[in-house]
């Protein structure tokens, strides 16, 4: 009979296997799921992931190895992996002090919405920033919280671009105001312009908790995040402060971005965000003459709305006014009302009004004296770079 280690004694080998985006290790992390030692010198683990594709599978799946390994009598170790359920995930943010907002921080905002894509440059951006103008121009209190710390681009869309956040007699920190009084907050605010920024994990999600809990938002109807591309740490974190919040997908019209588009969808949907609709950008090119062009396909949207039997909010089409307006800081539906796409855009409010409640209050209870009298902790100016 060989002499096996026992299972403490794999339990402790585990402890020296590091998740390098929490940073600390799986033991602690409970991502441990189960360890079975046969007589014949064989070890099962299995290692519970936060996400389905997590990109650092194949670290875990050597670490472990190599841990397990070392220990006397082990001959062989078979890995698997599951995902934790999100029950285990909000308590891992629990636990890691990172999981809700405290009560009341966004108590007086109505609607949180997400906007994302599963690519880059589709125009989540400029769609985020003109459906802000648009909902403002309709009567709405409107914040923009930029999302992207690694591309940030609402600054400059807003014309805001080396504005520089302040703090408010609350210690809170002030959003920038748009035009229209859209309230905005974007890492651009805080770090000097073309810093690069290369925070994942703890930091990333430290920043933006921030964002959403010692910001002034105040009262609003509508706050829209404009998210980063791709279904990464950023979405994994905005879905465990903001369990309530709603995703809005843009995509292309063409079929391999709509493709691209069902897998930030399919992310919503393991996230557990309801999906409220896909907006459809870049949806043909038509001349002054009223000739159309559909210069990136057609039909992708109304596919991805119909797969994910979500409405299709609208279709926006390629204009240069958008472009513009977009790179010159003025929302095209304030600067030029009667380009095709800020009709789009401004149609596409509208829809989204009628979807919404109006006062609904979906983050928290409100709290007595919000804004003043509530204690925040002083938090200064010190985002986590600091
Ligand atoms: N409907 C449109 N008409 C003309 N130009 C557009 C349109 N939509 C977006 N653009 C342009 O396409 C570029 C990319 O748009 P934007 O930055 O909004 O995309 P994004 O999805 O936010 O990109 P990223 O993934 O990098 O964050 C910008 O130059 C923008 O002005
Ligand atoms: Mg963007």
């Amino acid at each position: 009979m060989r002499d096996m280690p026992t299972r403490d004694q794999v339990t402790e080998a585990l402890r020296e296997v590091i998740d390098p985006e929490l940073r600390r290790d799986i033991v602690t992390l409970e991502m441990v799921r189960s360890i079975e030692v046969h007589p014949n010198g064989v070890v099962d683990v299995t290692v519970s992931l936060t996400t389905p594709g997590c990109p650092i599978r194949d670290h875990f799946q050597s670490a472990v190895d190599q841990a397990i390994r070392k220990l006397d009598g082990v001959v062989g170790v078979n890995i698997s992996f599951d995902v934790l359920s999100d029950e285990e995930k909000r308590a891992l943010g629990v636990k890691l002090g990172r999981g809700s907002l405290p009560e009341g921080a966004l108590a007086q905002v109505s609607n949180v919405i997400c906007v994302g894509s599963g690519k880059g440059g589709v125009g989540k951006s400029s769609v985020t920033a003109n459906l802000a103008a648009a909902l403002a121009a309709q009567g709405k209190q409107v914040g923009v919280m930029d999302a992207d710390v690694w591309g940030y681009s609402q600054p400059r869309m807003f014309g805001l671009n080396g504005e520089r956040a302040k703090v408010g007699p609350n210690h809170k920190i002030l959003p920038l105001q748009g035009t229209d009084g859209v309230k905005v907050v974007s890492i651009g605010f805080f770090i000097d312009q073309d810093a690069a920024v290369v925070w994942r994990g703890p930091m990333l999600h430290k920043a933006l908790q921030q964002f959403l809990e010692d910001v002034d938002w105040g009262a609003l109807d509508y706050l829209l995040i404009d998210l980063p591309p791709g279904t990464g740490d950023v979405s994994m974190t905005l879905a465990q402060l903001l369990p309530d919040a709603r995703f809005v997908i843009v995509t292309t019209p063409q079929a391999v971005a709509q493709k691209v588009a069902r897998r930030s969808a399919d992310m919503a949907a393991k996230l557990d965000l309801e999906v409220a609709g896909v907006i459809e950008n870049m949806a043909g090119f038509t001349t002054p003459a009223g000739e159309s062009f559909p210069i990136f396909g057609a039909g992708g949207g109304q596919l991805l709305a119909e797969e994910l039997d979500v409405p299709l909010l609208g279709q926006v089409p390629l204009t240069m006014a958008l472009r513009e307006q977009s790179d010159g800081g003025l929302p095209v539906v304030l600067a030029q009302p009667q380009d095709a796409a800020a009709q789009a855009i401004s149609a596409i409010a509208q829809r989204l009004i009628a979807m919404t409640p109006v006062a609904l209050p979906m983050m928290a209870a409100p709290e007595p004296g919000v804004g003043g009298s509530a204690s925040p902790k002083p938090m200064g100016m010190s985002l986590p770079m600091a």
